[in-house]
């Protein structure tokens, strides 16, 4: 009996029969995170798969979904308590902290890899999922803030993605939101029994995260709230005005939404999400935002910092529900068809030649008919077949055959490089 993979993962393979899922997307995808990275001078970064789980449950926070019922943790065999990281910033943060080096200046850091949250499982919900993420330390300015929106948005359109809606609002710090709190709970507490259970469940505990809520007769209630704006102070209302006239003089398009609140509860003022309308419920391309007080939080020093990560199985999906323009896959350019034992011979030395010229090449060795391995050369979409018999060998030349046009041409085996 085959053994079955866990509930909510899955595999990515070359030729997967869920386009998503096949490798080639993901190689495209991924060179074009590295290569915007590039261009907006982030540099990348590897942490480890596993963390102390106190990482999370001091950085990400407690009463959060995702370290209160998601995390995959464990005790190890010395009795520690580990976790699968559910998400890269605060062990980026932490990688950093223990580093040993200064944290001084910007710092610009990106991390593609997996994450890991144990969820119901549900379309565009995975047990483990992959993100591109990237993070700026040391840098209050809300120019910052419209530098990341601007890489992010523009990654997007590098991937041919289109109708995409970009979100922003601020949340404050953590005194304005003291106050807002207060005020939420006021509001709330009177509608306590008409709200969902979930809900009733965080209004002592987060508050702000009911803002969130899926539940139509919750968003019913919220419809009237007090909305923070009116609780920032002047330092985060600037701020976020600031971020908004860069993202325009930069012409990235994006509407405020003052409801707008995350699932973690590191950030400070600028929050922001992309969402995609084919996603249906879980439309979140990314997201992501400012944790200014996240570091000292972690044992280090003050230090502004902001991020975001995008997870990569929605952006696949969104691609392919887009039907945007993908590269070919990679595939060998010339197939070496040895016929005969002495061929077979001479054709591995060839290869190797060919392969160290740079000729990405293949060679078929299970013996059959001409016809048949011609035919299964042109299903795997090979441009060239190289057909070596004994009689050809004898005077060191090959029948070059293009696929394309169904032209034959005897080449010498040393110049076979030059005409592929
Ligand atoms: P997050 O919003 O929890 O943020 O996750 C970022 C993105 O990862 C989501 O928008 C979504 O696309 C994807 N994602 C999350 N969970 C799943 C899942 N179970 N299955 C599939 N995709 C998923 C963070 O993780 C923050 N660390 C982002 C950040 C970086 N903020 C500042 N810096």
């Amino acid at each position: 009996m085959v053994i079955a993979s866990p509930k909510g993962v899955f595999d990515i393979l070359p030729g997967s029969d869920e386009p998503w899922k096949d490798s080639s997307i993901w190689q495209h995808v991924e060179r074009s995170c590295r290569e915007v990275a590039r261009l907006y001078g982030f540099l990348e970064a590897r942490t480890p798969a596993f963390e102390r789980t106190e990482l999370f449950t001091r950085g990400v926070g407690e009463t959060t979904d995702i370290v209160s019922k998601e995390m995959y943790t464990f005790e190890d065999k010395g009795g520690r308590s580990i976790s699968l990281r559910p998400e890269g910033t605060a062990p980026l943060i932490r990688a950093l902290l223990t580093s040993g080096q200064q944290l001084s200046g910007l710092q610009k850091l990106f991390y593609i890899g997996p994450m890991w949250r144990y969820e119901r499982q549900q379309a565009g919900r995975y047990r483990q999922h992959h993100q591109f993420g990237v993070e700026a330390i040391g840098d209050p300015s809300p120019e910052r803030d419209a530098e990341l929106m601007d890489l992010l948005m523009s990654l997007f359109q590098r991937l041919g993605l289109t109708g995409l809606k970009l979100m922003i609002n601020s949340i404050g710090d953590l005194e304005d939101r003291v106050a807002y709190k207060k005020a939420l709970i006021n509001y709330l507490t009177p509608k306590r029994s008409q709200l969902s259970e979930d809900s009733q469940r965080r209004l002592e505990l987060n508050p702000l995260r009911i803002l969130d809520s899926k539940d139509a007769a919750d968003q019913e209630i919220l419809q009237g709230c007090p909305t923070i704006f009116e609780y920032l102070s002047e330092g985060s209302r600037a701020h976020f005005v600031e971020v908004q006239h860069v993202l325009e003089r930069l012409a990235v398009p994006f509407s405020v939404e003052p409801r707008l609140v995350r699932g973690l509860d590191y950030y400070t003022r600028t929050v922001f999400e992309i969402t995609a309308p084919q996603l249906g419920a879980q439309n979140s391309l990314g997201g992501g935002g400012r944790y200014d007080q996240l570091i000292q939080q972690l044992g280090g020093p003050a230090s502004p910092a902001l991020g975001f990560g995008v997870g990569l199985e929605r952006v696949i999906q969104t691609m392919c529900a887009q039907e945007v323009e993908l590269p070919e896959p990679p595939r060998p350019k010339l197939l070496l068809l040895p016929i005969g034992g002495g061929a077979r011979h001479a054709a591995f030395g060839l290869l190797k030649r060919l392969r160290q010229g740079g000729v990405a090449t293949e060679i078929e060795l299970i013996e059959g008919k001409l016809k048949a391995a011609l035919r299964k050369a042109a299903s795997s979409q090979i441009p060239f077949v190289a057909v070596i018999g004994d009689e050809e060998l004898a005077k060191g030349s090959c029948e070059l055959k293009e696929m394309a046009t169904h032209k034959s041409l005897t080449v010498r085996l040393e110049d076979l490089g030059n005409h592929v």
